[in-house]
């Protein structure tokens, strides 16, 4: 807490002095907590662009200067030596792990991977062409109904034990809702492989015959998961936590969140970028989209342009660029219609004047699904896989929010614009 304060004057004349606040980076912020208790005003915000709703010391981004930081570890140096369950551990516990922790956390999360047979009979009852993402949704969702009893948010061995079943079943149910998809039978998890290898085993593999993993698609998962992994108080993570405030299972908490990454201005970009980039199909069609999304009557945006709070190059967009470009070439992909077609499109909106006036720049939905399309995964799941990086970050933000003796019921309040009164008037008069 600093001395510093802002000075409210009300129209009446009276004074308040607001507190400023400061963090250890970032700009201050000014504590508007008592505001309505001492002048009866609320503050007005939609879609809380000047609104910090809670203390965090998880991730750090400065969306002018494009940096991301995880517990205050640079994301490109997390991208380049870390693993997702390392990063994973960091962003659970605060701090990296020894060897022995991290040996011991992998080991603990391979060892979490199966799910009850019971929750596998749910996938019976949705129809074969069920989005994905309603899917996890709908059975993490169901995790509560199975760990209900052994979920006492103020213990934090079942604190610890909810973060690790979150982390390791995700990919389990993930892999289930593909399957039933493509109408292929489930494949149980292995735990001889690592997070990332399990996946691929339990997407690609059929009983018929034996799965070799690919390293490469192994390494570009991986680094994708880390850098979805987490961005502070975004549109899922926020829900999240609004919905454990009132201590809500956080098993429904986290199927909240999976449900708000849906929507195409958040997670579902990535799946919408992919179809942008066919629908414009070549690059002498680039102009007319550009064209497009700069009228204003027109609704069409370039999915996988603009952030909330990156008004500069997002960092995960320039490492998931690189890594596009490997993976092409490792998988040996001479033919790269999609990335050609992405690099032209962000080349051209890079240098036009409306996007350059507002700050337009690629976010890390630009180029990831032409990654995971050249893996093999389909559209469909692409918002899944961003999901399963991002569970890690829904977890760490929950246990903080529960650990914090401030937290209260999130509830916001609201500008009143309905009718100001009036007598019921009985059906036959109306
Ligand atoms: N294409 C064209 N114009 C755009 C785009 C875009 N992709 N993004 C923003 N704009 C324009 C808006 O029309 C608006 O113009 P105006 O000031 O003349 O009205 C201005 O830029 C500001 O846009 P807002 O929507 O007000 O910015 P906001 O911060 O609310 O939205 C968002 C950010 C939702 C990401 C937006 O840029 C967008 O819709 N992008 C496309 C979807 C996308 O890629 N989402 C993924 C985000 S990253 C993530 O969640 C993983």
């Amino acid at each position: 807490m600093s001395d510093e304060a802002y000075r409210l004057t009300s129209p009446d004349g009276s004074e308040m002095e607001l507190p400023v606040r400061k963090g250890t980076l970032g700009p201050d912020v000014i504590d508007v907590a008592r505001l309505y208790r001492e002048q009866r005003v609320f503050t007005y915000d939609p879609g809380f662009v000047s609104t910090g709703s809670c203390e965090s010391d998880i991730t750090y981004i400065d969306g002018e200067q494009g940096i991301l930081m995880y517990r205050g570890y640079p994301v490109e140096q997390l991208a380049e030596h870390s693993s997702f369950i390392e990063v994973s551990y960091l962003l659970l516990h605060g701090e990296l792990p020894t060897g022995a922790q991290l040996e011991a956390f992998d080991n603990t999360i391979r060892m979490h991977t199966m799910l009850n047979e019971g929750m596998l009979s749910f996938f019976k009852g949705f129809r074969y062409d069920a989005h994905p993402m309603a899917m996890l949704s709908a059975v993490v969702g169901s995790m509560s109904a199975y760990y209900h009893d052994e979920m006492d948010a103020s213990n934090p061995e079942h604190r610890d034990i909810f973060s690790h079943r979150i982390l390791a079943k995700l990919p389990t149910i993930a892999a289930a809702a593909y399957k039933l998809n493509i109408g292929q039978p489930f494949i149980y998890p292995r735990n001889d492989l690592n997070f990332t290898e399990n996946l691929l085993h339990m997407l690609f593999a059929v009983p018929a015959e034996p799965y070799e993993i690919d390293p490469v698609a192994a390494e570009a998962l991986d680094l994708l998961f880390i850098l979805h992994a987490d961005h502070e108080q975004n549109c899922s993570t926020s829900t999240v936590r609004m919905a454990g405030s009132s201590g809500a299972n956080p098993y429904s908490a986290i199927a909240a969140g999976i449900s708000a990454l849906w929507g195409p201005a958040h997670g579902g970009a990535n799946e919408a970028v992919l179809n942008m980039l066919e629908e414009i199909g070549d690059v002498s069609q680039i102009g007319k989209f550009v064209e497009k999304a700069k009228d204003k009557n027109d609704p069409f945006r370039l999915m996988g342009f603009g952030h909330r709070v990156y008004k500069n190059f997002d960092p995960r967009a320039t490492i998931i660029r690189e890594m596009c470009y490997r993976v092409l070439q490792k998988l040996d992909r001479k033919d790269t219609p999609l990335f050609d077609l992405a690099q032209e499109l962000e080349q051209v909106a890079l240098k036009d004047e409306y996007f350059i006036e507002k700050n337009l720049y690629p976010n890390v939905d630009f180029y990831s699904g032409i990654i995971y399309k050249a893996l093999g995964i389909p559209t469909s799941m692409f918002t899944v896989m961003f999901a399963l990086g991002r569970a890690v970050g829904w977890t760490a933000h929950w246990r903080e929010m529960i650990s914090d003796s401030k937290t209260k019921i999130a509830r916001p309040r609201q500008l009143y614009t309905g009718p100001a009164g009036r007598d019921y008037v009985l059906v036959d008069k109306r």
